[in-house]
């Protein structure tokens, strides 16, 4: 799961996701990381903390990574949250392997909004990401 900072958008993806994972008794491994560096080591911002946990998932001991080269490896999906996110992580992207392991996380080329600059945001978009990761999880459950 990718965003630009990995603070706020793409950590309520993955603890979403692993959340829901794990309850469907899947074993997968589910990280996020961000495009841009300025948060790295930190714990999500905290109206994303609130949000999830007022929603029952505890996202608090997840830290910000910066997204690089070698997670093309280490995963087989990459998610990304905007257009932005999309072009910068493809720009990373050795062949076209790596290339087809990334898509929006939203369908219908939709970007998840940046809630960053507004804290009335964060309950919106905690509901479109948790809404499509349901979803995410049965598409790729059996894959
Ligand atoms: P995110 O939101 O990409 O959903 O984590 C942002 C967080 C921080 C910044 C931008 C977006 N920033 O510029 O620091």
């Amino acid at each position: 799961m990718v965003c630009l900072g990995n603070i706020c958008r793409s950590p309520l993806a993955e603890g979403i996701v692993r959340h829901l994972a794990a309850d469907a008794q899947l074993d997968w491994e589910v990280a996020s990381a961000g495009t841009g560096n300025w948060h790295v080591g930190q714990p999500a911002d905290k109206r994303s903390i609130a949000v999830a946990r007022s929603y029952g998932y505890d996202i608090s001991k997840q830290r910000a990574k910066h997204f690089n080269a070698g997670m093309f490896e280490d995963f087989d999906h990459i998610l990304v949250m905007d257009k932005n996110n999309l072009r910068d992580v493809l720009k990373l992207a050795k062949n076209d392997e790596q290339r087809n392991k990334v898509r929006l996380f939203l369908t219908e080329e939709a970007d998840v909004t940046d809630p960053y600059f507004d804290d009335q945001l964060f309950d919106p978009v905690f509901q479109t990401i948790e809404q499509r990761a349901k979803k995410l999880v049965e598409e790729l459950r059996d894959k």
